[in-house]
């Protein structure tokens, strides 16, 4: 780490990229966010502010705005990126396919040319299991290790595959630049102070923060999106749950290993991690999992499949463990008492209740 310099996170203001801002000022970096907010609230970095006791540059900037962006490059001394701005969601990318390649990809494009023309070296970038597609389709390819081959279904899953490739011709073309991707499995939970957590807009999409609103009494009952699946011991699909503070701590490890990465003459370093736990859960072991750790009973109804959905993504993640020194630490019962927590101290995220 180099006390003067600064890792610039883009999207800090959201889910995984706020806990990381927490745990990489106290790491000791210097962090400057960028995110346009279209996903997330300011008061985030706010309390994150609060959490660290420290002031967090922050600029609400979307990724494609090129003047903007250069100020922030023009203004900071930026050692390292860690990339996390961008869509997320798997089923809105099939309706908005063109939106998730400009603001996934075109903007990610526009951040490697100002990091080059400011020659920053260091780039962390969100990936996600998703680009394996189902990895069932293979042998012996549960769990899932980054030799896999990949094969995203959704026009979401496909931008995250680009961008790897992008990042891989970008980094054989320059021998300065050096590429961390993190393949995240399925992160939950949230911090256990309750100041920060996961503030999905709308109807959640996923599990956890679904399973969190039906126990806070914002929603009915959870919809089980099916248990006839072939290789699940009670039917319903298996997931790779890993607690977002270890996801966050995982980003810090990257960046210690990219800093003590030697370059080469010729081209530069890129190298991607699965960051998940290496165990996996059923949607009924999530679910008793939240009611043991939380008291509270959660009604459920069983309904048919959602298209996409894949029976199993379960990380190796021994790559991870040996070349990042980095191991998941946390339990899924750690993560639904942090996420209960977080739920109970903020029914409404980081806003206001629905009218
Ligand atoms: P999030 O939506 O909470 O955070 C993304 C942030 O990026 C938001 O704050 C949003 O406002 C911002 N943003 C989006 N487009 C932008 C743009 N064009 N310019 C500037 N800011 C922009 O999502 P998250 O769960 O924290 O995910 C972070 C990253 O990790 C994403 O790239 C996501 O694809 C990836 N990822 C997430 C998961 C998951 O389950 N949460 C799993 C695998 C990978
Ligand atoms: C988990 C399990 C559902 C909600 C998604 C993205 C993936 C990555 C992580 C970004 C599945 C079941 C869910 C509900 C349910 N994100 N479920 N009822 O689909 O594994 O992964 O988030 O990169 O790309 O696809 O996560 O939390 O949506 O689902 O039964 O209301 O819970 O069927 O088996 P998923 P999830």
């Amino acid at each position: 780490m180099t006390a003067d310099k600064y890792v610039l996170v883009t999207g800090g203001a959201g889910y995984i990229g706020s806990h990381t801002v927490l745990e990489l000022i106290n790491a000791g970096y210097k962090v400057v966010v960028v995110d346009n907010l279209c996903n997330s609230s300011e008061e985030a970095i706010r309390r994150v502010s609060e959490l660290t006791n420290s002031t967090i540059p922050f600029f609400p900037v979307d990724l494609r705005d090129k003047e903007g962006l250069e100020k922030v490059f023009s203004e900071y001394p930026i050692q390292s990126v860690i990339h996390f701005a961008g869509l997320k969601a798997v089923g809105e990318s099939t309706k908005i396919p063109l939106e998730y390649y400009d603001s996934n990809v075109c903007g990610t494009v526009h951040l490697l040319k100002i990091m080059a023309k400011y020659g920053t070296p260091v780039f962390v970038f969100s990936s996600s299991a998703t680009v394996y597609g189902d990895a069932t389709r293979f042998e012996n390819m549960i769990p899932i290790p980054e030799e896999c081959p990949t094969g995203p279904t959704s026009p979401y899953g496909h931008t995250k595959m680009i961008i790897e490739e992008i990042l891989t011709d970008a980094a054989a073309a320059d021998p300065n630049l050096k590429v961390g991707i993190l393949r995240y499995f399925n992160p939950i939970g949230a911090h256990p102070s309750g100041r920060i957590g996961e503030d999905p807009r709308g109807i959640p999409n996923n599990l956890l923060p679904f399973v969190a609103q039906v126990a806070v009494g914002r929603r009915t009952m959870l919809q089980v999106f099916g248990n006839d699946y072939k290789g699940s011991p009670d039917g319903t699909p298996i997931r790779d749950y890993i607690h977002v503070v270890d996801l966050a701590k995982g980003h810090l490890a990257a960046l210690a290993k990219l800093d003590s990465v030697e370059g080469d003459n010729s081209e530069g370093f890129v190298r991607p991690w699965n960051l998940g736990t290496g165990n996996g859960s059923t949607v009924f072991e999530v679910v008793h999992a939240f009611e043991n750790a939380t008291g509270k009973t959660i009604p459920l109804e069983i309904i048919g499949r959602r298209k996409g959905d894949v029976v199993n993504l379960t990380a190796k993640p021994n790559r991870a463990n040996t070349e990042l020194k980095w191991k998941a630490e946390l339990s899924i019962e750690d993560a639904c008492r942090d996420l209960w927590n977080w739920t109970t101290n903020n029914p409404w995220g980081y806003g206001q209740p629905e009218k």
